[in-house]
């Protein structure tokens, strides 16, 4: 289950340029299963509609301190005590000093002194604003009071200037949001996800692939950022941005991510193997374009790439090892057979070839480990990587404590 699932979010929205992002960040907390409340500055209302934030939130939109509407006309002590946590993006410079001086002037700020929740903020401004020692001082002082900050980024700026003072994108408040209400269950754990599809080059212009996104394995690294973990992805070719707090290492071909993996495998505690890699290679590539020629069929002679999650899982010290089982018939023997053959601690194995699986946003797993098994019904994806990563924690702490409880039958 998302870590966002039935919170409530209240968004404030400051006025600078970057507001025009908050419509998808509240569909985004919206899609994550949150309830969003929205409070804009009257400000953030010349560069954005109450009527648009009030559409991709669902609920109406609060710009005014008295409100005649609001139970007993107090809206910000209703709304002060109804939030589980207070983001404001973008959080300008003014916005910022504003709260440092401890100011009630309008709705927003007035609600940041009366609510109990944590605050966040999502800074965005120009990078010399950013720097200049008043937005220093005011930053440090809100930190000093547990005030957290999300960001901000660096980048090309609405001025046309590239420098420190980006608002994070939608996606990666979604996230630090996740990480705040995520119990910790992998903290100061190195996990290892492979994710995507691998490309085999026929010549140099063709390839053998499959239908992977990356989608089921990205979700998978971020959730297990968001629990803690210090996350590598070794990524085929995918569209995909990468996750918040997640290191990025980007393969091509089957040998490649193999590479990438045992270079990295040592200091590795979980690995879970979600890429779709091939299991054949064409024996040669073509150093040149392959021409037609004729009519005449053509073969393309193939050998099999390595195992990856077998070569990992052969290893005198590995790691906890889940395997990913992809099937278009008999799901459950052939998740077994790979659970004893592959010798993996589990296999989450998923249906492909239909709507869900590959491509799509949605999955649907069934867990298998030595004796044991769970269904997680259909979901989408990074709901679903909250759930797995959950089971995963379980049985990675039940053979932990299992291997310490051996050694120490040992000793004696
Ligand atoms: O990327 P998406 O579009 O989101 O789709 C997600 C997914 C369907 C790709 C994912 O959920 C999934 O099932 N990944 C594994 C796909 C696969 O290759 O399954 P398999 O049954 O062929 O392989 C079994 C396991 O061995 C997998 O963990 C695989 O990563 C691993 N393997 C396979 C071949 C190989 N040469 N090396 C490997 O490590």
């Amino acid at each position: 289950m998302s870590p966002l699932s039935g919170k409530r979010i209240l968004l404030g929205v400051g006025g600078g340029i970057a507001a025009y992002k908050t419509p998808e960040l509240a569909r985004r907390l919206r899609d994550a299963g949150a309830t969003v409340r929205v409070v804009m500055t009257r400000a953030a209302t010349a560069f954005i509609t109450p009527l648009t934030l009030q559409t991709t939130s669902a609920n109406p939109v609060h710009t005014e301190l008295l409100d005649p509407a609001a139970e007993a006309g107090m809206g910000h002590i209703e709304l002060a005590r109804w939030a589980d946590v207070v983001l404001i993006a973008p959080a300008t410079a003014d916005l910022m000093a504003r709260l440092t001086m401890g100011m009630a002037n309008d709705l927003l700020t007035t609600l940041c002194l009366a609510t109990p929740a944590p605050l966040c903020l999502a800074p965005a401004m120009n990078h010399v604003m950013w720097a200049a020692p008043a937005t220093i001082a005011n930053r440090d002082l809100l930190l000093s009071r547990g005030v957290r900050l999300f960001g901000p980024a660096e980048g090309k700026q609405a001025c046309g200037e590239v420098g420190v003072g980006r608002m994070e994108e939608p996606s990666d408040l979604v996230q630090a949001l996740e990480v705040l209400f995520t119990p910790q269950r992998f903290a100061g754990r190195q996990v290892l996800v492979t994710a995507g599809p691998t490309r085999e080059a026929i010549d140099p212009v063709r390839f053998l692939s499959n239908r992977s996104s990356g989608k089921m394995g990205y979700a998978i690294a971020s959730a297990a950022a968001a629990m803690g973990a210090q996350v590598t992805l070794v990524t085929g070719p995918t569209a995909l941005p990468t996750p918040r707090g997640v290191t990025r290492i980007e393969v091509v071909s089957a040998q490649e991510m193999q590479d990438a993996v045992l270079k990295r495998i040592e200091t590795c505690e979980i690995f879970i193997a979600c890429a779709a890699v091939a299991d054949y290679r064409p024996i040669a590539t073509a150093p040149h374009k392959i021409k037609k020629k004729g009519e005449s069929p053509m073969t393309l002679v193939l050998e099999r790439t390595e195992d990856i999650l077998a070569t990992v899982n052969a290893l005198p010290h590995r790691p906890f090892t889940v395997g990913f089982a992809a099937e278009t018939e008999q799901l459950e023997a052939n998740a077994l057979d790979k659970l004893h053959r592959k010798g993996v601690d589990m296999v989450a194995a998923n249906w492909v070839g239909g709507d869900i699986g590959f491509e799509s946003d949605d999955n649907a797993l069934q867990v298998y480990w030595m004796g044991g098994q769970r269904d997680l019904p259909r979901a989408q994806k990074p709901e679903l990587a909250y759930s797995l990563l959950e089971i995963v924690a379980e049985r990675f702490q039940a053979k932990d404590t299992q291997v310490s409880t051996d050694s120490r039958t040992h000793k004696i």
